[in-house]
């Protein structure tokens, strides 16, 4: 495994993907008024939104999607070759990050950039983020399941803490417009998420246009397409035995992996965290 990590703004990321400079390069980008920032926790849907943007962008022209790697498309900010990418995301520029808004918000203030904020059931997220450190060689060996969950709650994983990630970006949500959507309700009507995203990008489609991403964007055929299922990744840093990228796309995974006792463990904590919070009652079953 590559255990180097970097630590930045209170939290651990992996070092094969960030340096300070990447790190402090990302906290003072100059954004353009254009620029359509997605934001999110990792495991959250971030590839799915990144796939929807592309092809909103593109019209529902398949092309881009098809030929294009996301993190060419759609770079994350907080990268080592984000600045190498960012010639390549054509316009409007796509930007992904997983960064915590405090690192962001000064960046964001000075331009009218378009954030779009992207949540999952942080119990599915534990999940899917257990998986993928079994097969990211970048992240720590994430331990049985039982010992992941406990630092996912604290926050000692890789990123930070989810409730923190979730809280900072909705503190923000009217200051700077965000977009907030979540895997879920992508999840129960895609074709209705996309024309609402499409109207507020002032990018609206036509319904064939909506109906070709709808399909172009479920999970199946996600699965299938290389540019985003990260197969192109060598074996050395994605170990592709240990799992697939596109694992399950299910909502409610969790309940074949939650003990009744770990479900009361992270009832307490949730409720504890986001007590204040407009999403204390979303995720509670
Ligand atoms: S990362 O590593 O942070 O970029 O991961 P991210 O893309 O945020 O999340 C990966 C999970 O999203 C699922 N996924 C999808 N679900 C439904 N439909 C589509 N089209 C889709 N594309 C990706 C992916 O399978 C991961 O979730 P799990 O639960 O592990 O399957």
């Amino acid at each position: 495994r590559m255990e180097v990590t970097e630590t930045f703004a209170g939290m651990s990321l992996p070092g094969y993907l960030h340096t300070q400079e990447s790190l402090r390069f990302a906290s003072s980008f100059q954004f353009r008024d254009t620029d359509v920032v997605i934001a999110t926790y990792p495991k959250s849907g971030t590839t799915w939104m990144q796939e929807i943007l592309t092809l909103i962008r593109s019209k529902g022209d398949l092309e881009p999607a098809k030929t294009i790697p996301n993190w060419a498309r759609a770079p994350w900010l907080e990268h080592t070759y984000f600045k190498d990418m960012l010639q390549e995301t054509g316009e409007p520029r796509l930007i992904t990050t997983h960064l915590p808004c405090q690192v962001l918000a000064p960046a964001l203030r000075k331009s009218k950039v378009k954030v779009i904020y992207m949540a999952r059931n942080p119990k599915d997220i534990a999940v899917s983020f257990y998986h993928f450190h079994k097969m990211a060689k970048f992240l720590p060996d994430p331990g049985s399941f039982e010992d992941f969950l406990i630092r996912f709650l604290d926050g000692t994983v890789q990123y930070g803490s989810w409730f923190d990630h979730v809280k900072g970006w909705l503190s923000l949500q009217a200051e700077l417009g965000l977009f907030f959507i979540t895997y879920e309700d992508m999840h129960k009507e895609l074709g209705r998420s996309v024309e609402q995203l499409a109207g507020w990008l002032g990018c609206p489609l036509q319904p064939e246009a909506i109906r070709a991403i709808q399909q172009h964007c479920s999970f199946s055929s996600m699965r299938e397409n290389e540019m985003v299922n990260y197969t192109l990744i060598p074996c050395e840093i994605m170990d592709h035995h240990q799992g697939r990228f596109m694992r399950k796309g299910t909502v409610g995974d969790w309940r074949d992996h939650f003990t009744p006792r770990q479900n009361m463990l992270f009832h307490k904590i949730y409720q504890e965290e986001m007590r204040d919070s407009s999403l204390c009652f979303r995720w509670l079953m």
